[in-house]
């Protein structure tokens, strides 16, 4: 596909209706002649539009507009190009543990949770964050993660967690200001309630640090598995990052997992780890499909704002 297409594709499928000022970013790029021979000079995973727009924003630069978003990318090119061959998308959305909660609280408890993809690892804290279904509330803590269930949310409590501990190529630390700031950079500009959401879910990893290992999601899985407490339910789990892995090194991590014991949760595009039969998605944005043990149960939106189950 070409990078215009990329562009226009990303506009339409992940960003209508999501964030109006990114669609127009987006659709804009996709007819600068200039900007599009810029970023083709780039390897194909640094010239994504969440990358380029994290980076301008990291560097100050304006994404309301796109004329001068245009100007400032080509005036600051050398310095916005270092930044996209060293970054990748981080974005860690706390939100996605609504999706992932039916399926955490109806497992075997108590839990001992290894994400893959961990980013600042602000996904493993499942059982300290408050969700609330339509009218159905759960958990005290903060923040109140808002998910739109259709169908009923089959739960009853929240999941005991007694090990929680993240891989990543590249683990962020919520203590330091410029991972925070990376973080921060990452969340579209309309998403006020998702800065808001980062700074309380930062605010539980400071109190209560998860066991953050740099490493490869094959090559590092099994030693970081071992060291899961026996007696505890080991879940792998991750969410948005397979899209990020060559195709050969998912297949790798996909016969890995499943020779583990415990379970496997995943929250992936549906054409990454492609299912068969599943059903029409709710609408033309992108879900992603939330499946536990190889076997896919319902759609999800990207920042875990709903999820509708399958059959
Ligand atoms: C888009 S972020 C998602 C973070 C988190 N799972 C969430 O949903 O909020 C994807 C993460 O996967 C990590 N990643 C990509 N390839 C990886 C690999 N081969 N092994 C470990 N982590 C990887 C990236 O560094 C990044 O932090």
């Amino acid at each position: 596909m070409s990078i215009a297409a990329d562009y226009a594709g990303f506009a339409a499928r992940e960003l209508r209706g999501v964030s109006r000022a990114y669609e127009r970013l987006a659709l804009a790029v996709s007819a600068d002649d200039e900007l599009l021979d810029l970023l083709g000079t780039l390897p194909p995973a640094k010239r994504q539009p969440n990358l380029l727009f994290g980076v301008v924003r990291l560097l100050g630069g304006p994404v309301g507009d796109p004329a001068a978003f245009h100007d400032f990318t080509v005036t600051h090119w050398p310095a916005v190009e270092a930044e996209l061959r060293v970054r990748a998308t981080q974005t860690n959305e706390a939100g996605r543990c609504a999706v992932l909660l039916p399926l955490l609280a109806a497992l075997p408890q108590p839990l001992a949770l290894l994400e893959v993809g961990a980013s600042a690892g602000l996904c493993l804290y499942p059982d300290r964050y408050a969700y609330r279904y339509g009218d159905r509330r759960l958990g005290a803590g903060e923040p109140v993660l808002e998910c739109a269930a259709d169908g009923p949310v089959p739960l009853t409590r929240l999941p005991e967690v007694v090990w929680r501990a993240g891989l990543d190529l590249n683990p962020l630390d919520v203590t330091d200001p410029a991972d925070v700031a990376w973080l921060d950079a990452l969340i579209w500009p309309e998403h006020a309630h998702r800065r808001e959401r980062l700074r309380a879910a930062a605010a539980v990893a400071t109190a209560e640090p998860p066991l953050l290992v740099r490493g490869d999601l094959v090559d590092d899985l099994p030693a970081l598995a071992a060291e899961a407490p026996a007696g505890a339910t080991l879940v792998v789990f991750h969410t948005s990052v397979l899209y990020q892995v060559p195709r050969p090194r998912r297949d790798a991590f996909v016969d890995l997992v499943r020779g583990l014991p415990g379970h496997w949760i995943s929250n992936e595009a549906p054409d990454v780890l492609p299912y068969d039969g599943l059903p029409e998605p709710p609408d033309a944005g992108l879900h992603n499909v939330l499946a536990l043990d190889g076997t896919p149960l319902a759609w999800s939106r990207g920042h875990g704002q709903s999820m509708l189950w399958f059959g």
